[in-house]
């Protein structure tokens, strides 16, 4: 499995030749101008909550690649009016589908569509395959809710976790989170996209190197081998 950072919650996954873009958002990120929307390719679009520093680029890159949208009912509902498809599912649900399986996980946040409608609860999903089994926690705090993680799935290759504080948990929440989902690698989202998520980077892999983990910080455009 391959995971290409694309700034702020976004990430490209390639699975079995099938890619899945998470949470697009990138047009309006001063630090991914890099990145050209039009040029993403994208089999299936996952949404974690309906915030539109996770869904700002959904209806143009799911319309340019024909592609299925995978979230919660309520956002599933809603891009449907607007002529997506979707597979909807809800929190503690698994799905099979071609190139894996897919369980939609609790993550404590709020969820709330652009035009104001109720954007169900916000959730993380898991993803695993033949290969190997992804943790993407969405916007959230610590909770222990992610003990359940390694009862229910398969064991954590990685887990991707936010780190940048003030909206979701901090590094040094990640770092507990990372004991409770049972995974020493950690990749870091979520942060320095705006002032108050900024923060200190190498302090953030220190602390987690004091602790025998990693907590891997891709450059925005960067990808990692799972
Ligand atoms: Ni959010
Ligand atoms: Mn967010």
């Amino acid at each position: 499995m391959k995971i290409t950072y694309l700034g702020h919650a976004t990430l490209v996954l390639e699975v079995n030749g099938v890619k899945i873009l998470i949470d697009p958002f990138i047009s309006d990120n001063p630090r991914a101008q890099d990145i050209i929307v039009a040029n993403i390719e994208a089999d299936y679009i996952f949404i974690t909550h309906g915030h539109q520093d996770h869904v700002l680029d959904v209806e143009e890159i799911a319309k340019n690649n024909d592609a299925t949208l995978v979230s919660n009912f309520e956002i599933i509902s809603w891009y449907g009016k607007k002529g997506l498809k979707g597979h909807p599912m809800n929190l503690g649900g698994k799905y099979t589908f071609d190139f894996g399986t897919v369980k939609y996980v609790n993550a404590v946040h709020s969820s709330v569509l652009p035009d104001g409608t109720y954007g169900g609860n916000p959730g993380g999903f898991v993803l695993w395959s033949n290969e190997n089994c992804v943790y993407i926690a969405g916007d959230t705090a610590l909770t222990e809710d992610m003990k359940g993680i390694p009862r229910t799935c398969p064991k954590l290759d990685l887990a991707v976790l936010p780190i940048g504080d003030n909206f979701t948990m901090g590094y040094e929440d990640a770092l507990i989170a990372s004991d409770y989902v049972q995974c020493h690698r950690i990749m870091g989202y979520h942060y320095d996209t705006f002032p108050p998520i900024e923060i200190d980077k190498a302090q953030a892999q220190a602390l987690f190197r004091s602790n025998d983990k990693e907590l891997l910080l891709p450059k925005i455009g960067e990808a990692l081998e799972v």
